[in-house]
């Protein structure tokens, strides 16, 4: 979604703007824009639809310069992405730059065209920027003063950065409901959406709180809190192992490939950290946490997305392994439901970024009404949702980069089933045996480097999809929603339409979409559903539809001319959701690459999803 990226030096800092955006890409975006200032008050700004590079090779034709500056990658809310749409938006003196979105602003436009003010855009970005104006133009105190009169006129989530002509040695920010942080820097300050945008310039990092404005000059740092009340905001320095390395993608054509094949790695990773002496340790959540998980008569996991489809994994095994009722929802249905919490709840959220605003919002509308407490699973230590959180488990999937989810989801299933089998042992339930799943898991990342060498048998197959313009996936169950997930991906970046169902459901309308040529994914693992499946399958057959089976290579299917099978090893079938999850990710970017679509940045799709 949008980035923010604000600067404050004494020296040049547009190549700091242009790097930052460039490494804010990974988000989605659809335009961007930049404006400086230098000493001489001169005020220069460019946008662009497009890539970030469109902007660059602008911004080298007009040669801009100036020490002072915000830019902003834009992901189109109001009004289409056009130029006039794309940020930075200026009302006289004040140039602003923002995430996030103004429910009110409707009313604000009507009002501040009663005051004069012509729009040249259709966004609720360029409602704030004339409303700074005007409440300036009321009483011309401090910036920082207008902008805690304007807030109470928003509605809505934001974080905005403002510009001052009249004033260009300083930048003032505000958050609420949308992430923004500070940089320090030496003889600079910095203002980002995203600490990434951040990391050739500094480490050092404050992340705002809700409600808080800032200021900053080159040398100072000042914070204000959501009552007035200057405050000292901890600063972080950042030790992530995030480097610039973590944004080269060579080898790799794109980011997800990379991802794709950082799986083993980062399910070893993940897995490691949460071992000690052979078996699953959660001292991540304090010492505490085993009176807490004793008390837990009920779990609702709340996410969104591909997470969501891990909290549909979840489901079955904790009602299988630690034999907890669990109810699942995604965040945007469970913030505006009248839910009932039920007795000895647990919630948790799952979230790849951290920063989801429906999975926020449901967190921060729980707050209250008692749960035992809120555990969040997460891929971004310092996301906002790790912050808010009582307990918090990370999953070491490193940055992911590509927005289509790959090893945040394979590593996210990975701590989950771990804290499963973790609670399983609290709750005293001794019927599965900790170590050999453990040892499953051990044996799991090379499994899936197994899969990683099916590489050309699974693009060979993808070769079958370039005129395709729908697929159904099939699964049963813990490997119903990896069906979904495999769904999910084709559609995301490949934009063939993707349905997928449970396979006991196809008799109940989705089998009258079958007819030659139309292609049946279906993942078969070898379990109690394995005769089923197999049932489902001659159903498809018999009508005709061209059937694409993925199963373990100790699974017979009678042959025919309709099917092709993708023989995989075979899985511990605990861990088949994890395992068949790869297959699904490689099989959707191939057909991508067939296809030509933008894998890494599919179109209206943005990373993180912060409105
Ligand atoms: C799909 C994908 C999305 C996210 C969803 C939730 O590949 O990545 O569906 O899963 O937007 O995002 P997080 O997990 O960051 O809360």
């Amino acid at each position: 979604m949008c980035g923010i990226i604000g600067a404050v030096a004494q020296r040049n800092i547009v190549n700091i703007l242009l790097e930052g955006l460039r490494l804010l890409e990974y988000r989605g975006y659809d335009s961007a824009g930049l404006a400086v200032i230098n000493h001489n008050n001169n005020l220069q700004y460019l946008r662009k639809v497009g890539k970030v590079n469109t902007l660059v090779e602008a911004v080298k034709q007009y040669s801009l310069s100036g020490e002072t500056g915000i830019a902003h990658t834009r992901w189109a809310t109001h009004g289409n992405p056009t130029e006039s749409n794309a940020h930075p938006h200026i009302s006289n003196n004040i140039i602003i730059v923002h995430n996030g979105i103004i429910e009110n602003y409707q009313l604000l436009r009507d009002i501040l065209r009663q005051r004069g003010y012509s729009f040249l855009s259709e966004t609720d970005t360029e409602v704030i920027a004339h409303l700074i104006h005007w409440e300036q133009c009321q009483k011309n105190n401090l910036l920082t003063q207008v902008i805690q009169r304007v807030i109470p006129q928003l509605h809505g989530t934001y974080s905005i950065v403002i510009m001052d002509n009249l004033n260009p040695s300083r930048l003032v920010a505000a958050r609420s409901g949308s992430p923004l942080i500070i940089g320090r820097g030496e003889e600079a300050n910095f203002f980002a959406s995203d600490q990434r945008a951040l990391l050739p310039v500094t480490r050092r990092f404050i992340f705002l709180e809700e409600g808080d404005i800032a200021e900053i000059t080159n040398k100072t740092i000042c914070i204000w809190n959501n009552i007035g009340k200057i405050v000292e905001r901890a600063e972080i320095v950042y030790q992530i192992k995030t480097d610039m390395k973590d944004i080269d993608k060579s080898p790799y054509c794109h980011y997800m490939q990379k991802e794709i094949y950082e799986q083993p790695l980062a399910i070893k990773n993940t897995i490691e950290k949460h071992l000690c002496s052979g078996l699953i340790t959660m001292a991540e959540l304090g010492p505490d946490i085993d009176i807490l998980l004793r008390q837990v008569q009920h779990v609702q996991i709340i996410a969104c997305g591909t997470s969501y489809h891990s909290a549909m994994v979840s489901r079955y095994w904790l009602e299988a392994l630690a034999k907890l009722p669990c109810d699942i929802e995604i965040a945007s249905e469970f913030r505006y439901r009248k839910s009932i919490v039920r007795s000895g709840s647990l919630l948790i959220t799952l979230s790849q970024s951290g920063e989801t605003a429906d999975t926020l919002a449901a967190l921060r509308l729980t707050k209250n009404m008692g749960y035992l407490g809120s555990l969040t699973i997460c891929n971004v230590a310092c996301s906002t949702l790790v912050r808010e959180s009582d307990f918090v488990l990370i999953t070491n999937a490193g940055t992911e980069i590509s927005v289509a989810s790959t090893k945040s989801f394979t590593t996210q299933l990975t701590l989950l089933l771990m804290f499963v089998i973790y609670i399983a042992r609290i709750r005293g339930i001794n019927k599965l045996s900790e170590k050999q799943i453990v040892h499953a898991l051990q044996k799991l990342p090379s499994c899936i480097e197994q899969i990683l060498l099916l590489d050309q048998a699974i693009k060979h197959l993808a070769e079958v999809f370039i005129n395709k313009e729908h697929a159904l996936f099939l699964g049963r169950g813990t490997l119903y929603p990896i069906a979904m997930e495999g769904a999910l991906k084709l559609k995301e970046i490949s934009y063939i339409h993707a349905e997928a169902y449970a396979a006991g459901e196809l008799k109940h309308g989705p089998l009258a979409l079958i007819n030659p040529g139309m292609p049946v994914i279906v993942i078969v693992s070898n379990n109690e559903l394995l005769d089923k499946l197999k049932s489902n399958i001659e159903e498809v057959r018999t009508r005709g539809g061209q059937l694409y089976i993925f199963a373990e290579k100790n699974i017979t299917f009678t042959k025919s001319k309709e099917m092709k099978v993708i023989f995989l090893p075979n899985i511990e079938p605990l861990l088949a959701p994890i395992y068949y999850a790869v297959p699904m990710q490689m099989l959707a970017y191939h057909i991508a690459l067939i296809k030509g679509t933008d894998v890494d940045q599919p179109r209206n799709l943005a990373k993180s999803v912060t409105v």
